[in-house]
């Protein structure tokens, strides 16, 4: 990756009696950044941001955000042209390499990732040490960080060579993965990948079929499903790409750095909330509660928050909310299934985006709002719903991760911190405590 931001102005700064002078970069879009590296060697001073919010951790070329306009770009394509045209595998290829693929380069990419599908059959033991109630993003955690211990010849991350192959490996793989710590946990055999589907329907194979009866995936659900990898696929520096970042700075094994990543996003304030939100949702159960629950999330005294609404950096409707809407009604009218939460939902919106609290604050519905109806109607349980987020963000850790050891000021991610802990004292020894 060559380093384009531009210097365009200036920032001074007057402390202590002294003035400074800061770089001001600008990028090709977005705000422009106060370059801050200096600062401790000329002041002695650190900068003070605590959850990041207006802290750049990187150049990035990969994914644009406008929270203000609900914008999402993957490397300058809108999401909504990128959901309704592409392909997951498509865009994957986009988000590695920065360009779509032309038709040669799509079947040899294609080709590629299904030659990685299959796991070692010792991975299969790992599974079996499980309890059979863990939860599938446990399994998926522990499994994909147990790769590391198959594919260590991967570690030499500043070999291009290696690092592609990592990268397919994690796309082929994960989903097999994930398909496999379903059927653990409802106790059904494990289905192999089949090379002669495509990537969704693949994963839906493994995910439904099962040895004594055949199994066909609807085009409208495998295409859904696809839609749904390609919305989650990237979503530049939230919490779990900035883990995956931070632990391959230190030149860790990709797989290892990916379960950093599953780990990061397994809470529900990040990819467990499509779960939350549902299970809101059907706790709601009919629309004339909503007013109690809107009542609740803006009660200060009760931590109860409308799930599914809110975004760090979307001031605004989240695009993916909008097209996750209309591929609920795609599955549902496919399905032919009547889900009165789909009707709690479409209501909580309305009734949310015109209540004070919500305008003032800027909370729109996000990604997450829809995803659990979705998901719900394509089979899957609640407790598998991060388990997909992870795998259609695999492809958007590897390409940041791969991005970040290509860029040349990469360094160490090491933050500093302002402490107010005690200051030096001497050890007292126990009997005078
Ligand atoms: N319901 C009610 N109030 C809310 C909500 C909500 N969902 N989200 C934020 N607020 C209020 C919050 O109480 C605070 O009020 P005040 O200024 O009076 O203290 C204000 O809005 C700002 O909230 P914040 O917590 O400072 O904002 P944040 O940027 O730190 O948090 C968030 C962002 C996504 C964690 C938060 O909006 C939230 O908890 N939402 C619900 C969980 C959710 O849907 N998460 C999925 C995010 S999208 C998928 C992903 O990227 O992983």
């Amino acid at each position: 990756m060559e380093n384009l931001i531009k210097q365009t102005a200036t920032a001074k700064l007057s402390l202590d009696g002294k003035n400074i002078d800061l770089p001001v970069y600008s990028g090709s879009l977005g705000a422009p950044a106060i370059d801050v590296r200096g600062l401790y060697k000329t002041s002695g001073h650190f900068t003070f941001d605590p959850g990041y919010t207006s802290t750049c951790s990187t150049e990035s070329q990969i994914t644009f955000i406008d929270g203000g306009k609900g914008q999402l770009l993957y490397r300058g394509y809108p999401i909504e042209q990128l959901a309704e045209k592409s392909t997951f595998l498509e865009v994957s290829y986009l988000l590695i390499h920065g360009e779509l693929p032309n038709k040669k380069q799509n079947t040899e990419f294609t080709n590629t990732i299904t030659q990685h599908t299959m796991l070692h059959d010792q991975i299969e033991s790992f599974f079996h040490g499980f309890r059979r109630d863990a939860h599938p993003m446990a399994m998926m955690c522990g499994t994909v960080g147990a790769l590391s211990g198959f594919y260590h010849d991967d570690t030499h991350t500043t070999v291009d060579d290696a690092r592609n192959v990592a990268m397919h490996r994690l796309i082929a793989k994960i989903p097999t993965i994930a398909a496999r710590a379903y059927k653990y946990s409802i106790g059904q055999p494990h289905v192999f990948p089949d090379n002669s589907l495509n990537y969704a329907e693949n994963f839906l194979n493994m995910c439904f079929s099962v040895p004594a009866a055949p199994y066909h995936v609807s085009p409208t659900i495998s295409r859904a499903m696809d839609k749904i990898f390609i919305l989650h696929a990237d979503h530049e520096q939230n919490a779990s790409t900035s883990t995956v970042r931070l632990a391959g700075s230190s030149g860790a094994n990709p797989y290892a750095c990916i379960a950093a990543g599953i780990a990061c996003l397994w809470g529900p304030s990040h990819g467990g909330a499509n779960e939350a939100c549902l299970n809101m949702l059907r706790e709601i159960g009919s629309v004339d509660r909503i007013p109690e629950f809107i009542a609740r999330a803006k009660d200060k005294n009760d931590p109860f928050r409308l799930m599914g609404f809110g975004h760090r950096v979307y001031k605004n409707f989240d695009p993916r909310s909008r097209v996750m809407q209309k591929v609920a009604h795609e599955v549902l009218d496919e399905l032919g299934i009547r889900n009165p939460v789909l009707d709690v939902a479409k209501e909580l919106e309305k009734i949310a985006l015109e209540d004070e609290y919500f305008i003032e604050k800027k909370l729109y519905p996000n990604v997450d709002f829809y995803s659990g109806i979705v998901l719900s109607a394509l089979g899957f349980p609640t407790s598998m719903f991060t388990v997909l987020f992870a795998l259609a963000r695999t492809v958007g850790w590897i390409s940041q991760w791969n991005e970040m050891l290509e860029d040349p000021s990469q360094r160490i991610g090491r933050p500093r911190q302002l402490y107010t802990g005690p200051t030096q004292r001497d050890f007292v020894p126990m009997e005078e405590r």
